[in-house]
Formats: C-alpha cells, sequence, structure tokens
C-alpha cells in the first residue's frame, strides 16, 4: 500500500491561498513548457516534468521581479542590481564536473543529467546572512538524486561545489582580492538531507542568470551564501574544504553557516529579516524554519559554530 508522507514543506491544496492559486496557475503554463524549458538545453524526457508542487505554508511568495531583480552575484558585482548584466552569461553548452572520491569520474552535459532526474517544484523560503529574505518556487531535484548518481566511494564524507568564472561575462572576477572560484561544500549528510535541492528553474521557467541559471544550489536552512550559483563541478571529498566566505572572513561567514536567530552576525542582528520588496520585518526562525527536518544533522555537534 503507498503511503503518502505529507513533509514538512508541503501543503495541502485546501490551503493554498488564492494568491498563490493565482502564481500556482502561471507556473503551471511554465511547467507545462518545464520538459523543454530547464536547463535551456532544447530537450528532455518528457517525465523528466516537475512531478510535484511544494508549498510554503507559512508566507506569501515573493513577487518574481523582486527576485530576480535583487541579486548577490559578485562574480559579476557587489551590486544588486546585476541581473541586466548577467544576462549576457552563456547557459548553454553547459556541463558538470563530477570527480573526487567516486567511482567512476566523469563529465556531464546538462541535458543529459536532467534525463536522469525526476524534476519537481519546491517552494522555499531563502534567508540571506544581510538579514533580507524571500519565498520562491525553485524547480530541479533533490541533491541526493545527484549524489546517488555521482556514486561516491565511502572515504567522500563532504561534497564541494565550484562555480563558473568565465572572465568574458562576469566583471566581478577582476576584483582580485576575492579568492575566486566561489566554493561551497556541505557534509553527505547534508547532501542527502530531504530539502537539499539543485535547481534548474525558478518560477515555473528556466532559473534565470543572476539568480544561478543555469544551475544552482538550494540549502534553505542555511543563510543563502551556502547556495553556490552556476555550479561546473562537484568533489565528493575526504577533507572540509575551505570555502569562499570563510576564507575571506571565518569569524563572520563559517562553513555551517545555519540559520539561527539568536546568535547576531558580528556587526547585525540575525532576529529578524526584511521581506523583499516590501519594509516589513519579520522574526527569524532557527533554521530558517526548517528545524523539523535539518536539526537531527548536528546532533553531537557541540564543538562547532553551527550558526555562523
Ligand atoms: N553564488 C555565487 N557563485 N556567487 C555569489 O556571489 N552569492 C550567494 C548565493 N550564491 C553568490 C552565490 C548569496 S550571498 C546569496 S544570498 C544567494 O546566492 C542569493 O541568491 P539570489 O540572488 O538568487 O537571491
Amino acid at each position: 500500500m503507498l503511503i503518502r508522507q505529507r513533509r514538512g514543506w508541503d501543503l495541502p491544496e485546501s490551503a493554498v491561498t488564492p494568491e498563490h492559486a493565482t502564481l500556482g496557475r502561471r507556473r503551471a503554463v511554465g511547467l507545462a513548457i518545464g520538459g523543454l524549458a530547464f536547463g535551456g538545453v532544447g530537450r528532455a524526457r518528457a517525465d523528466a516534468a516537475p512531478t510535484a508542487r511544494r508549498y510554503d505554508p507559512d508566507r506569501p511568495l515573493t513577487e518574481e521581479k523582486f527576485a530576480t531583480t535583487y541579486n548577490n552575484y559578485y562574480e559579476f558585482s557587489t551590486d544588486k542590481d546585476l541581473w541586466r548584466a548577467a544576462q549576457r552569461l552563456p547557459q548553454h553548452p553547459w556541463t558538470l564536473r563530477i570527480e573526487g572520491k567516486v567511482r567512476a569520474p566523469r563529465t556531464i552535459a546538462l541535458e543529459d543529467l536532467l534525463k536522469q532526474v525526476a524534476l519537481e517544484e519546491r517552494i522555499y523560503r531563502h534567508r540571506c546572512v544581510e538579514a533580507w529574505a524571500m519565498t520562491v518556487p525553485w524547480t530541479g531535484f533533490p541533491l541526493a538524486a545527484l549524489v546517488k548518481l555521482a556514486d561516491p566511494t565511502p572515504e567522500a564524507r563532504y561534497v564541494v561545489f565550484e562555480t563558473l568564472t568565465d572572465a568574458k561575462h562576469m566583471p566581478g572576477l577582476a576584483m582580485l582580492w576575492y579568492p575566486w572560484p566561489y566554493i561551497e561544500g556541505v557534509t553527505i549528510a547534508e547532501a542527502t538531507n530531504e530539502l537539499a535541492f539543485i535547481a534548474t528553474g525558478l518560477y515555473g521557467k528556466p532559473l534565470p542568470p543572476q539568480n544561478g541559471g543555469p544551475i544552482r544550489l538550494v540549502l534553505p536552512w542555511k543563510y543563502g551564501f551556502k547556495s553556490a550559483k552556476a555550479i561546473v563541478k562537484v568533489t565528493f571529498a575526504e577533507t572540509r574544504p575551505a570555502t569562499f566566505w570563510e576564507a575571506i572572513q571565518p569569524a563572520e561567514y563559517g562553513f555551517w553557516a545555519n540559520v539561527n536567530p539568536m546568535i547576531p552576525h558580528p556587526r547585525w542582528s540575525q532576529a529578524s529579516e526584511r521581506l523583499l520588496g516590501s519594509d516589513e520585518r519579520v522574526p527569524t526562525r532557527l533554521y530558517n524554519g526548517y528545524a523539523e527536518q535539518v536539526a537531527g544533522l548536528y546532533a553531537g555537534k557541540t564543538a562547532e559554530k553551527l550558526f555562523m
């Protein structure tokens, strides 16, 4: 017998507000073309179309225009209005290198990867370390599916993400004081947690370049800087990687970076957050409200700075 377990990010259809319903219809149209659209690659299996809709139970969706025009992407600029410059970033062809402690290192074209996973939509809250937040519908697949596909050996303890350095299209790379490329990483346990997600779409459309298109990481219980954009390499490692922001300022941006309203950033409070597109501030939640799914990952890690 098939027993459907309701997960923390699911919302029954009956609880969907009219606001969501409008957006949901628009997304449904986008999702119908999703087989063609995601990854911007022209072809994908029909059954690779998104299989499920996930709804955030607690907050209205951020309007698309705010999520796609207020971005952090230092490879382009330290300003938030980099979206215009990002439009020039080629999205196709795109390949992903998988290496390190895996049985068969390989380079895989994004369209071939998308044929091997089932796409779904998830509405997640996103909390930037700078204390702004949004709630957006990502399309993509669980990071666990990529880990499975990569077939890591038992020595693999971390999954490390390296992102694109394309100096021709990314003017921010000229800021040579930053330790390019942008590197992020998680433990294998975090990578295979049900929430960890690889996004290739946003609002039912291909992931815009300014949001990390064509492929990015989404870790909704961590500060946004962990969710690396424009991934080109995934390495399975025995040792903890030196991540981009940790290399810049370890006291402010640590490896774990789990959201916690009680632990202030050294220069500002993390107790509340501003919802993108408004001046409204709302209380920040432990693990960004996803404690039920992820708190168990950190049991016993008392010596670690889990929230910095
Ligand atoms: N990925 C890369 N490659 N470069 C970046 O500068 N910024 C991070 C993260 N991923 C960043 C990145 C930060 S600080 C945040 S908050 C999110 O992307 C922002 O994602 P968004 O612009 O889609 O909201």
